[in-house]
């Protein structure tokens, strides 16, 4: 195992996410719809969940073959239980290096009031907040449980008391059900310090009722904004970056676009992602993992599960994005849900 070890593709591993509860707060429609995550739904339990010690040994490992970032995400993270024990025990892992981790959460803010100053004081670097929009009526219709905006806007403002910086918000679009909320989200943060991210709705799992018709391209965002607020493309943090950058021409803050659609990243794609039950997926449209929890409770060596992350990642030839159609049925059917694999 050597930490440039590429894929197929010459893609090197760099990012690690994972997803450390199936449950959440919230049913937006393009992740969890109700009519499928009703209360009959089969959760994991307990032990099906990857555990603290499980987490922090796999993390160890990965960070050990060059990954340098790592993602919690869910379902909703902020509801594991005792979420920061976990933080507090990633915080102290080491690049392959000797750096710190890039360690960082993906919230829907709900209960961030809540937790930002126990998440900060544990070493969580940096935060990322969903919002779909600043009115309660279509950002109900997204989260489909009543959840009011306030709220959210409160956890953001409890984020940047307790010292997070660098804030993103991603806003996922859905055309004809959220777009006129762009300009007003664009206005609302537009100097404020955070980093507004506008997504594609994507096909992911196979019960959000995804088509074509529904995406609304980045392009045509960017000119709407454009219209209003003049702006520009600028140049990547790093290879690889999700979101394309974009700054506002009267110097007042960034703005991102994730196009996984229209304009897709599949080429610099560094991230693995470790599902809520421990399967390692190479893919955010994988139809299945590769099974690690069984190899963690199997008394295996930190060697034989690197070389097995290895000899994984070395024979991925993952670029969904960029071969999926209008009719992503057609190309695959048994996509892994977002809940367990945190987007
Ligand atoms: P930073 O660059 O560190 O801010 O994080 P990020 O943009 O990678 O993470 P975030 O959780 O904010 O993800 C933003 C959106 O991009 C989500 O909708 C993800 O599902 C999507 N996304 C992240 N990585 C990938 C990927 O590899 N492929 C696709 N298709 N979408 C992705
Ligand atoms: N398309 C695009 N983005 C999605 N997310 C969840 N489901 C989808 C989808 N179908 C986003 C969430 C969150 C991020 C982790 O993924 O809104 O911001
Ligand atoms: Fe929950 Fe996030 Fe999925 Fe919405 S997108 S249902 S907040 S996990
Ligand atoms: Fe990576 Fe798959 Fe997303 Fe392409 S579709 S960028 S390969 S996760």
């Amino acid at each position: 195992a050597s930490t440039s070890t590429k894929d197929t593709r010459g893609r090197p591993l760099r990012d690690l996410r994972i997803s450390v509860t199936d449950r959440c707060n919230f049913r937006c429609t393009y992740c969890m719809p109700k009519e499928i995550f009703d209360k009959d739904y089969p959760y994991l339990s307990h032990n099906e969940l990857l555990s603290f010690e499980e987490i922090t040994r796999l993390t160890t490992i990965f960070a050990s073959l060059g990954v340098e970032k790592i993602r919690l995400t869910g379902g909703e993270p902020l509801l594991r239980k005792n979420l920061e024990v976990l933080i507090e025990m990633l915080a102290k892992i080491r690049t392959a290096a000797d750096q710190p981790l890039d360690l960082t959460l993906t919230t829907n803010g709900s209960i961030l009031r809540k937790k930002a100053a126990a998440l900060k004081a544990v070493g969580l670097h940096r935060l990322t907040i969903s919002l779909d929009g600043l009115n309660d009526d279509i950002f109900k219709k997204m989260n489909d449980v009543d959840f009011p905006v306030t709220d959210v806007l409160d956890g953001i403002a409890a984020a940047q008391e307790a010292g997070f910086t660098n804030l993103k918000v991603n806003m996922v679009v859905k055309k004809g059900t959220n777009d006129q909320e762009i300009i007003g989200m664009a206005k609302h943060f537009k100097g404020s310090g955070v980093t507004l991210r506008f997504i594609e709705f994507m096909d992911v799992g196979s019960s959000n009722g995804w088509d074509m018709s529904q995406v609304l391209p980045s392009q045509e965002v960017a000119n709407r904004i454009h219209a209003v607020f003049p702006i520009e493309p600028i140049e990547a943090n790093y290879p690889g970056e999700v979101a394309q950058r974009w700054r506002y021409l009267d110097g007042s803050g960034e703005i991102g676009f994730i196009s996984s659609v229209t304009q897709t990243f599949c080429h610099e794609c560094t991230r693995a992602r470790i599902s809520t039950d421990g399967q390692l997926y190479l893919c955010l449209f994988a139809n299945e993992g590769f099974d690690f929890k069984t190899l963690l409770r199997s008394g295996r060596s930190d060697l034989e599960i690197a070389n097995a992350i290895m000899s994984t990642w070395s024979g991925r030839n993952d670029h969904y994005s960029e071969i999926r159609g209008s009719n992503t049925a057609a190309v695959n059917t048994r996509k892994v849900e977002m809940s367990y694999i945190g987007g």
